[in-house]
């Protein structure tokens, strides 16, 4: 079986300040990959590179990076390109909600419609920036020509769910590209693929009142919200296995929206 071992692999996390990011990190840092950790968020982000140099990372960066700004994140994989010299992995994973229904009335009257400023952030974002990295980290990994692999982090309401217009817009939007790319970029050795997580137990989560998050679990299958580490092992398992491509994953506990 052809396997990517990941020893001193470098691989390009963005959002890993915190959240799934920051798990998916500390995972692959004890797997003793080379990490370039992306975030707006400086001061967790540094935090988060010293708790992965402290589980293993050999070699680590961490880049204050807008992953909307295209200078911005050309910068960063000439950065990673020249203080590496390789690159085999990029996890799209920075993400942001700005949830609101498309339209809102009651009694007749409009009380609200999703703006176009929540709709564009979330586009920024979620779908602009996982292209604009995807794109860089393609071109840098064929002029290293080091084989690879790009991973979209998607949701599952990429198949559309309440108060997400744009967010679901844009999940729906990074797993098609990764089908895209992986057929464009399978002549360089690059495979792409996508993760859909359901309810996972990040911070913002876990600090849902228990009612809410009660309620939220009842709905489940697997009668639990995921745990962080379950989608760091898909990364890990997807990075591994050199015979997946443009597919998505769904982690989700059975969950369907
Ligand atoms: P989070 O909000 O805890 O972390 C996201 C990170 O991205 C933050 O550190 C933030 O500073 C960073 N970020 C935001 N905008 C950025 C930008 N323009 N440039 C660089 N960094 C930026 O989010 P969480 O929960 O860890 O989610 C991670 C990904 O997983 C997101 O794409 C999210 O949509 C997706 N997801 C999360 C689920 C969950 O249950 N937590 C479920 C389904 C998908």
């Amino acid at each position: 079986m052809k396997r990517m071992d990941l020893t001193d692999k470098t691989i390009v996390i963005t959002g890993a300040a915190r959240g799934l990011g920051r798990e998916m990190a500390l995972h692959l840092a004890a797997e003793r990959c080379q990490l370039a950790l992306v975030d707006v968020d400086e001061e967790a982000l540094s935090e988060t590179g010293q708790a992965c140099r402290d589980s293993g990372s050999p070699r680590l960066q961490t880049n204050v990076t807008n992953i909307c700004n295209e200078s911005e994140v050309e910068e960063l994989f000439d950065v990673v390109a020249s203080s590496f010299g390789q690159l085999h992995g990029l996890v799209n994973n920075a993400g942001i909600t700005r949830d609101a229904l498309l339209v809102k009335y009651r009694d007749g009257a409009q009380v609200s419609k999703m703006s176009l400023e929540q709709w564009q952030a979330v586009i920024d974002v979620n779908l602009t920036g996982v292209f604009l990295c995807g794109r860089e980290a393609a071109a840098r990994m064929i002029e290293l020509d080091c084989s690879g692999c790009i991973i979209n982090i998607s949701s599952i309401s990429r198949s559309g769910n309440m108060g997400q217009s744009n967010y679901s817009a844009a999940k729906a939007g990074v797993e098609a590209m990764a089908v895209t790319w992986a057929k464009e970029l399978a002549r360089f050795g690059i495979r792409a693929a996508s993760i859909a997580p359901g309810f996972i137990g990040t911070e913002m989560v876990m600090a849902m009142k228990p009612e809410a998050r009660e309620k939220l679990t009842a709905g489940i299958p697997a009668g639990r919200i995921g745990d962080p580490a379950e989608i760091a092992r898909t990364v890990q398992f997807i990075f591994e296995n050199d015979y997946v491509s443009g597919r998505c994953f769904d982690i989700d506990g059975g969950l369907r929206l």
